[in-house]
């Protein structure tokens, strides 16, 4: 019989870790989240699990169940590059990386994995947050991974930093297993189709782009970092999500914005898998989740080594 293997998953969201997690055979204890609708999305999905809606930052550690991998995901949002000048505005937030020492030295777990945006090393406190965890006996590994190479449908890169109590942190293989292309989550017959025509300039522009190419099936980008006026093609993994609206996708002359079914599918979450809430709160969830074919991926890892 395989050795029980048992996690704690912080700032758990709608639940795309808990779900890599659970898929990987690990039991997750215990999921926390100050979102009323991430907790009621999370329970619904994970009813084995004991929810707790909670603002993290005030959260008495010693509550938590014992556990041999502690997750987390803080908030990214002070983080993100994306975010310029308001940086500075979100020190709040920065601070919700202060839980996982917390909850680190009230429980000690063998093995920790974190999760954000690759600039979180760039935060004044990283260094010393280091040396929090180091402090408590642990060693830290990074790794800036892109989804796509773990089998998610999705070009996204994000930074996992796994944590070893008394021993080295475990390495990160790549398996290199690419990602479905983006033409296959899209459901070419389904949602609302308007045309392309009288579109706004710039989404004009875009579809001219694509059409320059030779497209007739391509993606339309939103609000992304360095696409400019671009088209980007199906035949590639779709790009980041994120919480908001990013693609609009053209089929000759019919025109519609990626659904949610379909963004469900670009984060790897099964087709089974339950998100309530408005359309804005349920692209929210998806937009900061972890997908969970990476996380399965990761978590089969530590549960080797544990
Ligand atoms: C990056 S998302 C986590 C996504 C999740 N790990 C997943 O895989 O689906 C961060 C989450 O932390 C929550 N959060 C932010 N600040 C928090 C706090 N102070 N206490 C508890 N939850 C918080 C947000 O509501 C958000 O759902």
């Amino acid at each position: 019989m395989t050795k029980p293997f048992t996690a704690v998953d912080l700032f758990a969201g709608a639940g795309g870790w808990t779900t890599g997690a659970t898929q990987a055979g690990a039991q997750v204890l215990m999921a926390i989240n100050h979102w009323p609708r991430a907790v009621a999305t999370h329970a619904l999905n994970h009813p084995g699990t004991t929810h707790a809606c909670q603002d993290l930052s005030l959260f008495d550690h010693s509550r938590l169940p014992e556990h041999d991998l502690l997750i987390a995901s803080p908030s990214c949002v002070g983080h993100t590059r994306a975010r310029g000048k308001e940086r500075r505005h979100h020190d709040a937030t920065r601070a919700t990386a202060w839980c996982v020492v917390d909850a680190v030295e009230a429980k000690r777990p063998a093995q920790l994995v974190v999760e954000n945006v690759p600039d979180f090393r760039e935060w004044e406190l990283y260094g010393v947050w280091r040396m929090a965890l180091a402090a408590l006996g642990y060693s830290l590994e990074e790794h800036v991974l892109n989804a796509a190479e773990w089998g998610v449908p999705q070009e996204r890169v994000r930074l996992i930093i796994t944590g070893r109590r008394g021993a080295r942190a475990v390495q990160l293989r790549t398996p290199n297993v690419a990602g479905a292309s983006a033409e296959s989550i899209i459901d070419w017959g389904a949602g609302e189709w308007g045309s392309t025509e009288g579109r706004a300039k710039r989404t004009t522009d875009v579809i001219a782009d694509g059409r320059s190419r030779g497209w007739s099936r391509f993606l339309v980008p939103y609000f992304s970092q360095g696409s400019g006026l671009r088209a980007r093609s199906v035949e590639r993994p779709i790009g980041t999500l994120t919480t908001k609206d990013r693609y609009g996708i053209v089929d000759g002359n019919r025109y519609r914005m990626l659904s949610i079914v379909e963004a469900q599918r670009a984060m790897s979450f099964p087709d089974g898998y339950l998100l309530t809430g408005t359309g804005v709160e349920r692209k929210a969830m998806l937009g900061n989740a972890v997908p969970p074919e990476l996380a399965r991926r990761v978590i089969e890892q530590l549960r080797e080594a544990a």
